[in-house]
């Protein structure tokens, strides 16, 4: 390293508003005492993470680093932590909250669901979650946040945005709380093949760049049934067949096998929740390289804050006995070798909470590495970005966080993040 004129350590007087430095043209070195590579699994001790920009130039031992010359390089110094990749989030509705359920929801107008998400948005990075999928946000409000995070109006993770989840009439991605005289419809709303690759084309012209849909019925939707699959079968083709030949990529919200057997077959890239996923349909997301994004956390929070946050009785009977068997499917799926996403529906619970799934996952089956590994690079793969994000290597976004105790031994360790980099700038240090 003597070669390396040292800038100086950054100054961290803007990072706590949670407004970066612009990282545009400058090089930064991350001393990583501890660097997670979660492929391998292994920890690597004594990394120096290279950062042009907002990219990561490379990853290179003490050694290495005797040969480089160059000046005016920002030190960062991680050389007591343990360094990971951003955590990344499949299943978030970033313009909602926890607070607002039922039917407070009517109150809401979407411009008061975007001023939600900025503050939503801010949260979700300092947990250290960089890049997130919002799966469903009225109007195209996601849209919007996204433009404006990438802006630098306002801070907050990188946003693959599904603008308006496609849905039945009366399903679960409608709004069923009013009477006849009173009623109101979502936007995605379509039903019969061409309507629906109708909505997708929309979605995507709006700015959208995942679909969702809804192929059964859900917890916190009025008079819908869990087990109930809503779109025939054609719809559900036509919606993925729609949404490949655009580019994009499908999330079903699923509960029920039959659901969730019938979006599989469909050709879905990930199933949301799964609750009742069958052995069979275990067995056809293998065979079909789909990912189950289930979201075994959320239920703790329904059932104890849920009437108080207003959430419809009916709802909370559901979730009695979703949660339970949602957690027990999981443990099947795991063990069977499926391909796991790490989805939350942040929004129900906390925004910024993000990270407390990830003790439920080995709680319930997976090794804190395989927890780790689904927010990482499982979930850049799902999300069509392992080039991007999802691992520390040479041409990916330098998106980096940092804890002080091994999350291996303890995966709670992430509910908790000291230091977060998204694209080069520092949002979040708690490193002296
Ligand atoms: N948005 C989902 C629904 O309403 C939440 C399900 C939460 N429950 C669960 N056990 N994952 O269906």
């Amino acid at each position: 390293m003597r070669k390396i004129a040292l800038a100086g350590f950054i100054s961290l007087s803007s990072v706590t508003a949670g407004y970066a430095q612009d990282a545009s043209d400058k090089t930064t070195i991350i001393h990583a005492g501890q660097m997670l590579d979660v492929e391998s699994g292994k920890l690597l001790q004594d990394r120096f993470i290279i950062i042009d920009g907002d990219t990561i130039r490379n990853v290179l031992t003490l050694n290495d680093m005797e040969d480089m010359e160059e000046e005016d390089i920002d030190f960062i110094d991680l050389s007591n932590m343990y360094v990971l990749p951003g955590l990344t989030d499949a299943h978030v509705h970033l313009t909602s909250d926890a607070n607002v359920h039922g039917y407070k929801r009517l109150t809401r107008s979407t411009p008061r669901a975007a001023i939600t998400g900025v503050r939503n948005a801010k949260r979700t990075l300092m947990a250290g979650f960089t890049t997130v999928r919002n799966v469903g946000a009225p109007g195209f409000t996601d849209v919007d946040l996204m433009e404006a995070i990438e802006d630098g109006d306002v801070p907050g993770p990188t946003i693959i945005p599904a603008g308006r989840s496609i849905g039945i009439t009366g399903g679960h991605c409608d709004n069923n709380l009013l009477p006849f005289e009173n009623r109101r419809k979502a936007g995605g709303v379509a039903d019969g093949p061409w309507a629906v690759r109708a909505k997708v084309r929309e979605n995507k012209k709006f700015g959208a760049k995942v679909i969702k849909f809804c192929g059964t019925g859900g917890v916190l939707s009025k008079g819908t049934k869990v087990g109930a699959q809503q779109f025939a079968f054609e719809e559900m083709k036509a919606i993925v067949d729609e949404a490949h030949l655009l580019g994009m990529k499908v999330a079903v919200h699923a509960h029920g096998q039959e659901g969730i057997n019938t979006a599989i077959e469909a050709g879905v890239d990930s199933v949301e929740h799964s609750s009742f996923i069958s052995d069979a349909g275990i067995r056809a997301v293998k065979a079909n390289g789909t990912y189950l994004s289930m979201d075994v956390y959320v239920s703790d929070y329904i059932l104890s804050e849920g009437e108080a946050a207003g959430i419809l009785e009916e709802s909370l009977a559901k979730e009695r006995t979703v949660g339970k068997i949602q957690r027990e499917r999981f443990q099947a799926a795991v063990k069977a070798g499926a391909k796991m996403a790490y989805g939350t529906d942040a929004g129900v619970y906390p925004h910024g909470d993000n990270g407390r799934q990830l003790a439920y996952m080995v709680k319930w089956g997976m090794s804190p590495l395989q927890a780790i590994q689904t927010a990482t690079i499982n979930n850049a793969k799902l999300f069509g970005l392992e080039s991007q994000i999802g691992s520390l290597k040479s041409g990916k976004m330098a998106d980096i966080i940092a804890v002080e105790n091994n999350p291996l031994s303890d995966v709670s360790e992430l509910e908790h993040v000291d230091f977060v980099m998204k694209g080069g700038a520092v949002f979040k240090s708690k490193v002296e």
